[in-house]
């Protein structure tokens, strides 16, 4: 994909569904009572993911345009599935599927693409033996393909180490099947969609601090999910708007829940021109239009319980600090490193090659602001945001800039970059 610099960007859009979000309604309907229907869902190729490893675990879910119907099958309505399982890109979908499948009546397999085979997979594999399951990393290396061979689980207290949803809703759902009740304890806050999801469903579920807990169900009922707008791919927009001069742009009906909306506090920081407008609160997750504004930035610090709240969005905001006057510090941001790339080492790489002023850190990186950006080729490592940081990068930068394995934005973002041609045009 070739992109040239952009004078500004104008106009209104309206980002897909949360992929989070996305996910887990599919799953939390599957294992409900009856139907469950689900608008604005994500169809990136993570979601697809998990819409298939449920279909061959039986369950019928079907497609209309903009709207999901997953027919639920109830707490033990899962059938064996049909094959390997197969997550994609997806660390959302192998992660929770391991809480649901340890306490199931049959043996399955996980697998996924080479990026989701090197992610890190003890962090599910410990709390869930501990609870019980018999799960192993078939290559003894921490990572999938995952075997699960499914086992009656108790409750457990468990302290987390890391601030992750994907461990913390793995270990939730497999305490919906254990004996007694089930304690997450996190460092910090992480998003908590399972937790205000897992209760539209019917589930005993409550939080205490950074502490959740879950009682056993005897079952969940189906219901309706409306999927707010996705914060992680507003924040390309967002960024776009901040840096190019003359521009504005209006972003729909995003997703803007305290446990994922650090973006805004950290623009905010930042001296960013950006309003709500429209706030709303359908459903379990709170929602607005952003209305943002070309803005003077200026470095900040973001470290401690910002990170969770924003992990997705900090490559983004390492760009906007590119365009910040002064200093900018990421720290604290150690998980970076295993998502679906390293996303601290790939983003120095990258912004160095176009000229900015970035240093990598253990846990981070320093950028220095106000150093002009040129084109370059940059490696996505077929990271979707990597590729969308970079596309609005391109904007910003003088001459050409080339990005290698471009449509890996089909995983959160299909029409990523005709929706920023149509703003940019
Ligand atoms: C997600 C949680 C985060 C996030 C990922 C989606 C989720 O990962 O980075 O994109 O849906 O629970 P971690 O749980 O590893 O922090």
């Amino acid at each position: 994909m070739k992109l040239q610099p952009a004078a500004h960007i104008r106009g209104e859009v309206t980002v897909p569904g949360d992929k989070s979000i996305s996910h887990r309604a599919v799953m939390f309907g599957a294992i409900s009572d009856g139907r469950t229907e689900i608008q604005n869902f994500l169809e990136g190729a993570d979601c697809l993911s998990t819409i298939s490893c449920f279909r061959s675990m039986g369950i019928e879910i079907e497609k209309k345009q903009n709207q999901i119907l997953v027919h639920g099958k109830g707490l033990r309505g899962l059938t064996a599935p049909s094959g390997i399982l197969d997550c994609g890109n997806s660390g959302t979908t192998t992660r929770l599927i391991s809480g649901i499948l340890s306490p199931q009546p049959f043996t399955s397999t996980l697998t996924g693409d080479d990026s989701i085979k090197k992610r890190p997979m003890n962090r599910i594999i410990e709390p869930l033996t501990m609870m019980g399951a018999d799960i192993k990393s078939l290559n003894g290396n921490g990572c999938a393909p995952l075997q699960i061979c499914g086992r009656p689980l108790h409750g457990i207290h468990y302290h987390s180490k890391v601030a992750s949803a994907q461990v913390k809703s793995a270990i939730l759902l497999a305490g919906l099947y254990a004996e007694g009740e089930t304690r997450v304890t996190e460092p910090k806050l992480s998003r908590n969609h399972t937790e205000l999801m897992l209760k539209r469903f019917g589930a005993d579920v409550r939080t205490e601090g950074t502490t959740a807990v879950i009682r056993p169900a005897g079952h969940l009922t189906g219901t309706n999910i409306l999927v707010p707008g996705d914060i992680s791919s507003a924040v390309y927009f967002v960024a776009a708007a901040l840096i190019l001069p003359n521009s504005e742009v209006l972003i729909k009906n995003v997703g803007i829940n305290p446990t994922r909306a650090g973006l805004l506090t950290v623009c905010k920081n930042m001296g960013a021109q950006i309003s709500l407008v429209n706030e709303s609160h359908e459903g379990s997750e709170p929602t607005a239009d952003l209305l943002v504004h070309s803005s003077n930035l200026k470095g900040t610090v973001i470290e401690g319980d910002l990170i969770p709240a924003m992990i997705d969005e900090l490559p983004t905001v390492a760009l906007m600090a590119c365009f910040a006057e002064g200093t900018t510090v990421i720290r604290d941001a150690a998980e970076l490193k295993v998502k679906e790339s390293n996303r601290i080492a790939i983003m120095v790489e990258n912004l160095s090659a176009m000229g900015a002023d970035i240093v990598e850190t253990e846990d981070g990186m320093i950028i220095h602001g106000g150093k002009p950006l040129h084109g370059a080729v940059i490696d996505s490592h077929k990271d979707h945001r990597i590729a969308m940081t970079f596309a609005v990068a391109a904007l910003a930068a003088g001459g050409e800039t080339e990005i290698l394995d471009a449509d890996c934005v089909s995983i959160s973002y299909p029409r990523f970059y005709d929706e920023l041609n149509r703003l940019t045009r």
